[in-house]
């Protein structure tokens, strides 16, 4: 006989599960449960639908990029602009359905990791649209170099935990929010940021970001009459990936491309490319899958320029899709992310954020080897706003420093 749990898939293969401690099995399963009943709820999916419409401004464009198609001389290049939704990137998807889901739920709490501060913002701005408590697991590492997302986190009415273990990055604000959750179980969700950690995480995640993918395949056929060949996305721990690619899963003759952090280079410590080297199946942090792991198991130290592609590890079902040959890894160095954003910038009129410039330039090598015929569709998955402290030290740095200081003396 099937249970309930048979209707979600807990497993990619090999690859996912639950691999938690005990006292934390019962807000999974709370979680598992309140989610089939309320995924295909009429209430529930028309009151995201319109949350998405109204206050997303969803759907985001699905936009012909004319003149870097014409400069690469390839195949007809189009960007899905996630960085246009509120917020500024694809992660309030996500935080809008699972706090809709917490508020059936009964929770009044809600907390979350972040790195970048992207989910943590959204975590913070659905948590203040829904009048729910919210607490932000951040690494030490993270607030300092995040300040600007930190500030509006705040300013949403959030508390920022700096997190001090460890590496005090993302890694080490996962386990911090994992503890946490463990001790307030009752009345808090943990809204958990990209398609990973234990089931019911990665497939929940990756169902509220199909969205992407749903919008982006009626919007190519709308245009074009037909689907695209080649479907790009940066690749942190899998969400706005998964996301574009789910709804196009088991079409024939679509290639998807997953653009990694290749960071300063190959060695170990400089990267965050899981399937570069030679990649380790391991379970950490509630999930199977593939990690940057040394020989007992640790997770490696890792680095990208942006900071929402440096998580060591990745979500279960890209790991299967890896193994069956579906998505190819490609590591992108941080000197090919910036160039790409120089050129989509000057090219398009388009700031990309450091992660989706990661795609930006995976498009940029593969699209003059295509024919002119075919379509690609490049996952925008946010805005380069929220980089300024890092691409203006990058690309304008004297400037940059001058106006930072005469801030500090003079600013009023
Ligand atoms: C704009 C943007 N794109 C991509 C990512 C990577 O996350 P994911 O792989 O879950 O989409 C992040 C993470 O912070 C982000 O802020």
């Amino acid at each position: 006989m099937s249970t309930i749990s048979d209707m979600l898939p807990r497993h990619f293969g090999p690859y996912g599960g639950r691999y938690v401690p005990e006292m934390l099995v019962p807000a999974l399963e709370e979680l598992e449960q309140g989610y089939l009943k309320y995924k295909d709820d009429p209430e529930f999916t028309a009151e995201l639908a319109d949350l998405y419409q109204n206050y997303c401004g969803r759907p985001t464009p699905l936009y012909f990029a004319e003149n870097l198609t014409r400069e690469l001389g390839g195949c007809k290049i189009y960007l899905k602009l996630e960085g246009l939704a509120h917020t500024g990137a694809h992660k309030i998807n996500n935080a809008l359905g699972q706090a809709l889901l917490a508020k059936r739920l009964g929770k009044t709490k809600v907390i979350a990791e972040t790195g970048a501060g992207q989910h943590g913002l959204a975590s913070a701005t659905v948590a203040a649209r829904f009048g729910l408590e919210c607490k932000v697991f951040m690494g030490e590492v993270d607030v300092r170099r995040q300040y600007p997302n930190v500030y509006a986190m705040k300013l949403l009415g959030a508390e920022v935990v700096p997190v001090t273990d460890g590496t005090r990055t993302l890694k080490d604000a996962v386990n911090a929010t994992l503890k946490y959750w463990i001790q307030n179980l009752k009345d808090t969700h943990y809204i958990l940021g990209s398609a990973l950690g234990p089931f019911p995480y990665p497939v929940m995640v990756r169902d509220f970001q199909s969205v992407i993918g749903r919008e982006a395949r009626a919007q190519i056929m709308e245009r074009e009459g037909r689907l695209p060949s080649h479907l790009v996305a940066c690749v942190g721990g899998g969400s706005n990936s998964i996301g574009l690619f789910h709804p196009f899963l088991g079409e024939k003759g679509i290639r998807f491309h997953g653009a990694e952090a290749g960071g300063r280079g190959p060695e170990i410590g400089d990267n965050a490319a899981r399937f570069g080297g030679s990649p380790k199946v391991g379970i950490v942090q509630g999930y199977k899958s593939y990690f940057l792991q040394d020989e007992s198991g640790q997770l490696q130290d890792t680095h990208s320029v942006s900071a929402g592609l440096d998580y060591a590890g990745v979500g279960p079902e890209l790991a299967w899709l890896f193994d069956q040959n579906v998505v190819e890894f490609s590591p992108i160095t941080d000197v090919k992310a910036l160039d790409a954003f120089k050129r989509l910038t000057r090219l398009e009129g388009i700031i990309p954020a450091l992660e989706s410039s990661h795609a930006v330039a995976r498009a940029i090598e593969l699209a003059p080897t295509l024919p002119r015929d075919e379509i690609m569709i490049v996952n925008i998955s946010g805005r380069g706003d929220k980089d300024i402290f890092i691409t203006a030290m990058e690309l304008d740095r004297e400037n940059w420093i001058a106006f930072l200081e005469n801030e500090v003396r003079h600013g009023k």
